[in-house]
């Protein structure tokens, strides 16, 4: 019998009247039981954290840079053990969450690194004309206030890491909802922040159900909201308070468009190589893992033998096994989805060159051309182990159909010439240009985020510190500059 995972009600562990089971969705088995907060629960952490607002903004930077420091090096102590319990509640092959715990660690680090440099501030002359004679302004960056992180399950942990490490950084409280599906990686999280010295209000994991988030959403002791996840919830939440600060991590169909110069076998076995790994880690439920092939029509007759060898290699398994490198979707349901898609293209004329099959959760890793432009697959997040192959003529129709997206997250570029990697960059509307890679490449410490419906705002580590924070000037007068 699993014993039931208390959530972090400001800085300790409690349990309310409800819980709730997580199970991996590759066998079905008990992950652990998770307690639900009661709303009266709720409401104690969101007042704690209200009330530890200047308090915490006041906290010398050497106490938040020695937390984040500590929850880095605990990360790092505890990495197998995490690896596993990401994988067992997320479905995700224990290599791919082996990464996942490194890249937390590195954020905790950046946090720790940027909370010591942080409101060093700048001085600015106003003598620049004769109004400001004698003055000069210091700038300083202020918290907006209490933020409420919402995590998806795809990166439970390190993109819980990406809500929290930049509120601590900047002394920003912070309310964390885990994903229903994965919540026990962040509330291990929460046990490695109960062994620093941060004051009590000034952090709580809540594993709220999804239907009671529009409450912690419209609270007005909650005005900054760090969400990742679906663009459709996304947008709900920015509609239903336009006046807070939202920064929204949504969705994207990333494209890897392969050009004409990029021809040398070399060149081909390595995007072809790039391409189906990262169409397919984490059953391709990442944001920014490769949905949409580009590729110039002098290399896809040679491109596309390559693609399809290496997407069949791919080692479907068990996502306990360190050999495997796809695993189950985070549900059946979520498999049965991305299934019906994939046959709703094939039944409107797409080729099917590897995959189509489903078992259970897990979804073959699936490659498709002649894609007819209406279907969902073209137009939608797949989310899902499944690529699609387009030839087009040129670099400017390769860019076009980029373009052709509502969405913009990242795209990546495989080209060895400097003009046109410089040329992408100014004509793809995305967030990210990855050039000779894949779209899938993030550094922690990157802005990252998206253009059109992608999102709004930016993490990496420093980025999301602006965007829970606003700038404040001092103006002093009568000096002599
Ligand atoms: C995402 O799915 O948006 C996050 C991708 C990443 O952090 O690598």
């Amino acid at each position: 019998m699993t014993a039931t995972h208390a959530f972090w009600l400001a800085g300790r562990q409690a349990t309310g009247t409800e819980t709730f089971d997580v199970h991996n969705s590759y066998d079905g088995r008990l992950v652990g039981t998770v307690a639900v907060p009661t709303e009266a629960q709720v409401e104690e952490a969101v007042a704690a954290a209200h009330a530890v607002v200047d308090e915490f903004a006041a906290t010398p930077a050497h106490v938040r840079a020695k937390a984040l420091n500590h929850v880095a090096d605990r990360l790092l102590e505890r990495t197998e053990e995490l690896a596993r319990l990401i994988s067992a509640e997320n479905g995700k092959p224990v290599k791919w969450a082996r990464g996942e715990v490194g890249r937390a660690v590195s954020v905790f680090r950046f946090a720790a690194e940027e909370a010591r440099r942080w409101n060093s501030g700048e001085a600015q002359r106003l003598d620049t004309d004769q109004g400001g004679q004698g003055r000069l302004a210091l700038t300083r960056r202020i918290p907006k206030g209490v933020v409420l992180g919402i995590a998806p399950f795809n990166f439970p942990l390190n993109l819980s890491a990406h809500k929290v490490a930049p509120a601590i950084a900047v002394g920003a409280p912070i309310i964390l909802k885990p994903a229903p599906a994965t919540p026990i990686s962040s509330l291990v999280l929460g046990e490695l922040l109960a062994e620093t010295d941060l004051p009590a209000g000034s952090w709580s994991v809540l594993t709220v159900p999804n239907d009671r988030m529009p409450a912690l959403v419209q609270d007005e002791r909650l005005p900054v909201i760090s969400f990742t996840g679906s663009d459709k919830v996304g947008y709900a939440i920015m509609d239903s308070v336009p006046r807070k600060h939202c920064t929204l991590e949504l969705g994207g169909n990333g494209a890897a468009v392969v050009l004409a110069d990029y021809a040398g076998d070399a060149d081909l076995d390595w995007a072809a190589n790039r391409i189906a790994t990262f169409s397919n880690y984490q059953g391709g439920q990442s944001c920014i893992s490769v949905q949409r092939v580009i590729a110039d029509a002098a290399v896809y007759d040679r491109l596309v033998p390559k693609v399809v060898a290496a997407v069949e290699a791919q080692v479907t398994g068990d996502p306990s096994d360190s050999a495997t490198d796809v695993g189950p979707l985070v549900s059946e349901d979520a498999a049965k989805r991305v299934e019906s898609w994939v046959d709703e293209a094939v039944s409107a004329g797409a080729s099917l060159l590897a995959g189509g099959k489903r078992d259970g959760a897990t979804y073959a890793p699936t490659v498709l051309a002649d894609v007819p432009d209406d279907v969902t697959i073209s137009c939608e997040e797949v989310f899902g182990p499944v690529l699609t192959l387009k030839k087009v003529d040129g670099e400017e129709a390769a860019f076009a159909e980029v373009n052709s997206s509502k969405y913009g997250l990242q795209a990546g570029v495989f080209t060895h010439d400097l003009h046109t990697a410089f040329r992408a960059h100014r004509a793809l509307e995305v967030g990210g240009v990855v050039i000779g890679d894949v779209p899938s490449y993030r550094a922690d410490q990157m802005p990252y985020g998206g253009a059109k419906q992608s999102g709004v705002g930016r993490e990496g580590v420093r980025y999301a510190m602006d965007d829970y924070t606003y700038e404040r000037v001092l103006v002093l007068t009568g000096l002599t500059l």
